[in-house]
């Protein structure tokens, strides 16, 4: 299969079979990493890693697989590039697209800009385009989650359920890019999802569109509801985290003012703390069935999002998940990035 040169920016703008190829790439590099074996794909590349936001894995995953394949991953920090002067998404692709061999960028915490962003830098350069997480998809994450899903309940996911579910962190706006990555994804490979949230923390029309249609597609069901502990009953994964109340964070964008920008996070805080029992704990793991496994993307908010005893007990499986970042990293880069003669 030949993905050379391809932006991967969302999952729905993959096919399926396309998806499968990278998995299955996920898991040979991971065979390969394990055992020792060099996997020197991309001699002398160059791969630009565009950070408008803090990461630990997402960068330690593209810096060390980019290394793993032979290549170098050039980390920015967008607040000391010219891109803090106004420089344009398109200067922008246009100039890193002639010296390297992808870029790759994280741009997540502004509802509506992260995204589009990613598409003018595409548009701009024929090298390919990474997202990192934006504001509509973590495609590198979700990756890693399949993969992770896979590796312990095997290639055939019919019958099995994933309950994606909001959970209570004391923070007033993390992104929605993760569920709304996970429910648009996960039902095109078989799994039934369950959404759980209270009423505000929606997520955006376009994702619970893309993920109502690819459940019809693939003869799955997706179901919305706001009882944790219902939701909770008979899954075989649970995936609890926080994320911000859809409306207020609408609501942000248009506020211009220091102290309107205060109220409305004052607004984010006291809604969130209506929803303190949120919590992923043993009386809500044991609700799932026995053989449940309890995933986050990481960083988990333990005491609030978590408690300690699900996240470091047996159906825990935050650490193999986190690790897979390395591998389906490296199986995006080796697959999308282009060997160019010297
Ligand atoms: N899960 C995830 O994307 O982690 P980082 O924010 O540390 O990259």
């Amino acid at each position: 299969m030949n993905l050379k040169g391809r932006d991967y920016i969302e999952t729905q703008d993959w096919a399926l079979e396309e998806i499968e190829y990278l998995l299955d790439l996920a898991d040979r590099l991971k065979d390969d990493f394990k055992n020792g074996r060099p996997t020197l794909y991309l001699p002398h590349q160059t791969i630009y890693l565009l950070f408008f936001d803090k990461s630990t894995r997402t960068r330690n995953a593209f810096e060390a697989g980019a290394t793993q394949l032979g290549a170098h991953a050039h980390f920015l920090d967008s607040s000391a590039t010219q891109i803090a002067h106004g420089e344009t998404a398109r200067d922008t692709g246009i100039i890193l697209g002639s010296m390297g061999h992808g870029i790759a960028i994280r741009h997540d915490l502004i509802p509506g800009a992260g995204n589009s962003y990613m598409r003018e830098v595409a548009a701009a350069t024929d090298v390919p385009v990474i997202n990192l997480q934006c504001d509509i998809d973590h495609p590198t994450q979700t990756l890693a989650d399949l993969q992770t899903i896979r590796e312990i309940f095997g290639r055939n996911l019919r019958g099995r359920r994933i309950v994606v579910s909001w959970a209570f962190a004391p923070s007033y706006a993390k992104p929605l890019s993760v569920p709304q990555g996970l429910i648009t994804l996960m039902p095109r490979f078989g799994l039934d999802v369950t959404l759980v949230h209270p009423p505000e923390y929606k997520l955006m029309p376009k994702c619970m569109e893309d993920a109502r249609r690819n459940a019809a597609e693939a003869g799955v069901k997706f179901e919305v509801t706001d009882d944790m502990d219902a939701a909770f009953e008979g899954a075989d994964i649970v995936y609890p985290k926080s994320w911000g109340a859809y409306d207020l964070m609408m609501e942000r964008l248009s506020l211009d003012s220091q102290k309107a920008l205060a109220e409305n996070e004052r607004a984010c805080l006291e809604l969130n703390a209506k929803y303190r029992d949120w919590i992923c704990d043993e009386r809500r793991m044991k609700l799932a069935k026995r053989e449940a496994i309890y995933m986050h993307c990481l960083p988990a908010d333990r005491g609030n999002e978590v408690t300690d005893a699900v996240i470091d007990g047996p159906q825990s499986v935050v650490f193999q998940e986190a690790e897979n970042r390395l591998h389906t990293a490296k199986a995006i880069m080796a697959s999308v990035m282009r060997e160019r003669p010297f």
